[in-house]
């Protein structure tokens, strides 16, 4: 029996990969800057508080564990769409959004490229450089995967005029993977100018946008950061978003995500219903209860939500305090780098412009784990490790 003999391994993945070999590490000040999980101050991902909350009062209710619609819970769905497009946005007054729930905005993506090829799209295109998994997702649902120009290795910003140009040039009909806001690895937004223009472009040139929004609030607050949506929605796009609720409620085990649709027509949701359906129901069947519950819950209780939107600001405010602390120790490395541009990133994630030699070496000697892209963290940072981090890195960064 050879079934199981022949086979080679396979590639760890790039950021669970590296979180395996942190766990592994045995030495003491190790540091985790890898995965994009929140960490609090003392270097914990916490429970929020009205998480907590909301599962007391779930606790008190009567229950089933039968199974949920394919769809899933649909008031859960109708909360999502109000965070993510605003009560008042047209496409939810005139009925155009279709959303159902799905397994964390990983799930949402799947289903999405799944349908995306099920109604004859061949290819999608995802920023250079963009989150691993983006390519591994959308491959198994059997797309093409091309790329268009996003990061200026030179500037360390975005390269807006690349960015348009080589969206300029992907074929009608083809897909593309927007970061709605905080980009996975960069931390490089366009502005709203720019988002405007990106509308226009992608309007012009027949192309679908399909919105990846895993960080909503991380940013600025959860209005503005919604902001590409509910403009390429107002602006008439058939348009799809995959939404996460790991980051913004710390959900992440739960697998809380939406896969959400905005048709030009209200005649359409009920069809793009059907195609989701039988996509999900031959996938996963259904989506899990608890999740969504936990949601639902926070977003329409108004004392819970409030509580909830505040939790969403402190940890962006963390993060907005570590990564100026992190700026200005770096910039007073004087080794000759400008770490500016540290600033004009946002959310999340710190792309330091490391390659993957560097951060190998930083790994073996310092214990300090971030992806070998040079992407670290932010929120991993704080005020007892961070001196460690910019020993570490000052060691692969010297003037040579
Ligand atoms: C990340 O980029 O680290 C997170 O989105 C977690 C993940 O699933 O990769």
């Amino acid at each position: 029996m050879t079934l199981f003999n022949d086979l080679q391994m396979q590639p760890a993945d790039p950021i669970f990969g590296i979180v395996t070999l942190f766990k592994a590490d045995t030495r003491s000040a190790k540091m985790n800057l890898s995965v994009g999980a929140y960490q609090d101050e003392s270097g914990v991902t916490p429970v929020l508080n009205t998480v907590k909350k909301a599962e007391k009062l779930i606790e008190e209710r009567p229950k089933t564990k039968s199974y949920l619609p394919i769809s899933g819970n649909a008031e859960f769905c109708r909360e999502a769409e109000f965070l993510i497009y605003g009560h008042d946005h047209p496409a939810i007054i005139e009925k155009r959004v279709n959303t159902a729930q799905t397994i964390g905005a990983t799930g949402a993506l799947r289903i999405g490229g799944e349908f995306l090829k099920n109604i004859g799209v061949e290819t999608i295109a995802i920023s250079n450089p963009s989150w691993p998994n983006h390519k591994g997702v959308m491959t198994n649902a059997r797309l093409n995967v091309s790329t268009y120009t996003y990061y200026d290795a030179e500037t360390k910003g975005l390269d807006f005029e690349g960015m348009l140009r080589s969206i300029q040039e992907l074929p009608e009909n083809t897909a593309i993977l927007l970061h709605t806001c905080c980009h996975n690895p960069t931390g490089l937004d366009p502005t709203p100018e720019q988002w405007q223009l990106l509308s226009a472009t992608i309007k012009e040139h027949k192309l679908i946008p399909f919105f990846d929004c895993a960080y909503q609030g991380f940013k600025t607050n959860l209005d503005e950061d919604a902001y590409p949506i509910r403009l390429f929605a107002q602006q008439g796009h058939n348009l799809m978003v995959a939404y996460s609720f790991a980051k913004n409620m710390g959900l992440y085990g739960e697998r809380a995500g939406v896969l959400s649709c905005v048709s030009d027509h209200a005649d359409s949701t009920a069809i793009i219903e059907s195609y989701l359906k039988k996509l999900i129901r031959a996938s996963y069947s259904n989506p899990p209860i608890h999740s969504a519950e936990i949601v639902h819950t926070i977003l329409s209780e108004s004392t819970l939500k409030k509580e909830w939107v505040e939790e969403v600001a402190s940890m962006r405010l963390r993060i907005h305090k570590i990564r100026d602390t992190l700026m200005s120790k770096m910039c007073s490395l004087q080794n000759g780098e400008n770490y500016q541009f540290l600033k004009d990133q946002c959310g999340m994630f710190g792309y330091i412009g490391l390659n993957s030699d560097q951060v190998q070496h930083i790994r073996d000697e310092y214990a300090v784990y971030m992806t070998n892209n040079g992407r670290i963290n932010v929120a991993g940072l704080n005020n007892n490790n961070i001196n460690g981090f910019i020993h570490a890195f000052r060691s692969v960064s010297q003037p040579s």
